[in-house]
């Protein structure tokens, strides 16, 4: 089974236990490193259902998500009470209602015209989604899709040699391979996980600003 068919699997069974219950923290204690206007447009990719749309809403942004799962956006909507004008672009389906845009599909499929104009990333559970194969590709593509747009990039970091399956560890050095050439990158916090990754093992949420 592919990637995607994986993903969609896992929505299907409702295996989503990387979907947050409150924003995510160093979300809303690092935001505000981008200096963005409050009017500015959000990329979130990979979305999911996440909470944290309905936070980066309120504080007055435009956000535009891209998510493989329909289920997913059909629940974002729900959760945020609201009805969403659905219509086809290219081969996905745009789902919209005031400033939220939320594309269904492989991100893969998403062209920089299809998306407009974006001010910053925000990637939370996206990267560390993928495959060490795949994330290559999908940092390559969402800088050409933003043209480097600043990003808040949320990591985990254990030793990836006992667990071996997503959310996969990046560290330090793969986040340079993908981004040193493009951003200056800073990071902005490294904390131990108390009582390590998924409860066992040893793992440090790590936050960077790629600018
Ligand atoms: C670990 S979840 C994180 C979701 C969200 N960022 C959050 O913080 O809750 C990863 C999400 O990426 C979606 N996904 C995986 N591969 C994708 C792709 N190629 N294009 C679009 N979405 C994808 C999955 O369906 C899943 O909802």
């Amino acid at each position: 089974m592919n990637e995607n068919n994986l993903w969609l699997e896992r929505w299907e069974n409702r295996e989503i236990g990387f979907n947050q219950v409150t924003e995510n923290a160093f979300m809303v204690k690092y935001f505000n490193h981008l200096n963005l206007r409050n009017e500015n447009r959000v990329l979130v990719p990979l979305c999911g259902k996440t909470i944290d749309v309905s936070w980066l809403l309120a504080e007055g942004y435009g956000v535009t998500g891209i998510e493989l799962s329909e289920t997913a956006v059909i629940e974002l909507f729900d959760d945020l009470g609201v009805v969403p004008n659905v219509s086809e672009v290219g081969e996905l389906t745009l789902y919209r209602a005031d400033k939220l845009h939320v594309f269904v599909g492989d991100i893969f499929k998403v062209s920089s015209e299809m998306l407009g104009s974006i001010d910053a990333i925000y990637d939370r559970a996206a990267l560390v989604a993928l495959t060490i194969g795949v994330r290559v590709e999908y940092t390559a593509h969402l800088r050409e899709l933003t043209n480097n747009a600043p990003q808040l990039l949320l990591c985990f970091e254990y030793d990836q040699s006992l667990m071996n399956r997503t959310p996969y560890s990046v560290e330090e050095s793969e986040v340079k391979k993908h981004y040193e050439e493009h951003y200056e990158l800073e990071l902005l916090t490294r904390e131990e996980i108390t009582g390590g990754f998924k409860g066992k093992l040893p793992a440090c949420d790590v936050a960077w600003l790629l600018k």
